[in-house]
């Protein structure tokens, strides 16, 4: 039985999941919208359906191979035809910020080698003022003193406890008032030594469906 949330959730990710084809490499997204899609595709590949999935995760991985789907390393493939994944919070220029899960890392790099991006959400995600904490990834050596440059920067960084990332790195979740112009806080962040990625993704997004209780809205670049 879904959620209100989830059915949202799931009629973002049933749509997207219909501009798969045979024949195409297909990025697999994380989190819990992701899933409907990697669900249902599994469930279309045991109907015919002849694709070959690139996971984002671990925990994406496993759910695929589960349900069936045909799995691949993307050191396999120089392009990815298309890629579905959810976000946090999505911008009205199609900026998102992503990692809530703890999975950016690889989904940015599936994302910047993906034809068309297609991010799924619920209609709460999408926001005029991001506030959602911004995830970034950074190795675990001297995350203190990274922690304390990305304080300089005005966030107020907060160690997730106990999770460690799929590439053996932690995550500092950064507070803030007032998050000011994503590109520059982009290449600030990800300049700082011990820094291996953040949560915004920028000009990263073709296409967001977004699930509503009165249908599916089509945001697009
Ligand atoms: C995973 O690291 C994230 O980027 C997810 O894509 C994001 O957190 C959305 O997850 P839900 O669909 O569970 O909200």
């Amino acid at each position: 039985m879904l959620t209100g949330m989830d059915e949202l959730k799931q009629k973002a990710a049933h749509e997207a999941v219909k501009q798969v084809r045979d024949g195409m490499v297909v990025g697999l997204g994380t989190g819990s919208t992701a899933r409907h899609a990697i669900v249902r595709l599994g469930e279309m590949v045991v109907r015919g359906l002849d694709i070959v999935g690139i996971a984002t995760s671990v925990e994406s991985e496993r759910l695929a191979r589960k349900v069936g789907i045909p799995m691949a390393d993307i050191n396999e493939y120089e392009v990815i035809d298309i890629t579905i994944d959810g976000a946090d919070e999505v911008n009205g220029d199609l900026v998102l910020i992503k990692g809530g899960g703890g999975a950016l890392l690889r989904e940015k790099i599936v994302a910047s080698c993906s034809k068309k991006e297609i991010i799924v959400v619920d209609e709460g995600k999408l926001v005029k003022k991001f506030s959602f904490p911004l995830p970034v990834e950074v190795v675990p050596f001297g995350w203190k003193r990274t922690a304390d440059k990305l304080r300089a920067f005005g966030f107020t960084p907060q160690l997730r406890k106990g999770f460690v990332t799929d590439s053996g790195n932690v995550i500092l979740d950064c507070h803030y008032d007032e998050l000011g112009s994503p590109e520059k806080i982009e290449r600030a962040v990800n300049n700082l030594p011990g820094v291996v990625e953040c949560g915004l993704f920028i000009n990263l997004a073709d296409e967001v469906i977004v699930g509503k209780r009165e249908g599916v809205e089509r945001l697009k670049q």
